[in-house]
């Protein structure tokens, strides 16, 4: 077979098993087969694929119907215009967040802040900031071991392994000093909607996952720590749930925060809260 036609049937196969972007899907299994760029597939379209080459693709074609995430299957996945390691031991980053990297980095004040990255997961928060601030000072915890060995191999792939400082802890309990800036993309899904997840999600670490049976249980128990480490008017940012906003912003106005404000995703979900205290 070759290129064009293992691309088109993968895409149909794919197709069947309800797979999103099904092409895209095919494009990047290959790529990865042929140790090529994914756009390099376009100049080889005619070319016969080997005897050898079929198997592990097969594999991850069947692998990935079976709804593994794309992004296990390659190891890596792209964020802020950085390639991350990823796998089971953290949750997949979301597009999302890379909107809520994006509006930081346009915020931040003072270019040698302090920040601190709560539930961090493979690091790509902190480390996007980190790579786009090179005097900012930034802690990152996480409550999972797992986790945290992932996002030290990315801090050492990224060659960022000393702007960092990783430490295990529950929420802010093992946290010392003050922040300009928290953020956080804390788990926010209900336990009760476990079986409306889709089989990707199903994938990632519970951990990373699930908060409780409202779901944004971790995120209110933050938004009252929060303000022991926030410098006077320091921020906190958070990533939110669909269907979250209102309560939390009443939770944060609760709490004595100011300037709280909402911003919504591309998709037009509120996803984000932002809101200043002291
Ligand atoms: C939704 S994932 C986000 C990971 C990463 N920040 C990202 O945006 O891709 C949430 C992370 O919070 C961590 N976590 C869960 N409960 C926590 C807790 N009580 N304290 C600290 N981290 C926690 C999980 O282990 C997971 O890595």
């Amino acid at each position: 077979m070759t290129v064009l036609e293992v691309l088109q049937s993968t895409t149909a196969y794919f197709k069947k098993h309800n797979i999103e972007n099904p092409r895209l899907n095919a494009e990047h299994l290959l790529a990865n087969v042929l140790e090529r760029k994914r756009i390099e597939l376009y100049l080889e379209f005619e070319r016969v694929l080997t005897e050898s080459e079929l198997p592990p693709l097969r594999d991850l074609v069947k692998r990935r119907a079976e709804g593994e995430p794309l992004q296990h299957l390659l190891g890596t996945v792209e964020f802020c215009d950085h390639v991350f390691l990823c796998d089971k031991r953290a949750m997949v980053p979301r597009p999302e967040t890379e909107e809520l990297v994006e509006f930081l980095k346009s915020e931040l004040g003072t270019p040698n802040s302090e920040i601190l990255d709560v539930g961090t997961g493979s690091a790509v928060i902190a480390l996007s900031l980190a790579a786009t601030f090179p005097d900012a000072q930034i802690v990152a915890v996480d409550i999972s071991d797992d986790a945290l060995t992932l996002a030290q191999e990315n801090a050492a792939r990224l060659s960022l392994a000393g702007r960092v400082r990783f430490l295990k802890s529950n929420l802010l309990e093992n946290v010392e000093g003050t922040f300009d800036l928290v953020v956080a993309n804390l788990p926010y899904v209900s336990t009760q909607t476990r079986d409306t997840l889709s089989r990707e999600v199903l994938h990632d670490p519970p951990l990373a996952v699930f908060a409780g049976a409202r779901g944004d249980e971790l995120i209110r128990q933050l938004i009252v720590q929060a303000p022991s480490r926030l410098r006077p008017g320091g921020m906190l940012a958070l990533e939110i749930g669909i269907g979250q906003s209102e309560a939390l912003f009443s939770a944060l106005a609760e709490e004595n925060y100011r300037d709280i404000c909402l911003k919504t995703d591309y998709s037009g979900v509120t996803r984000f809260l932002f809101a200043r205290y002291g």
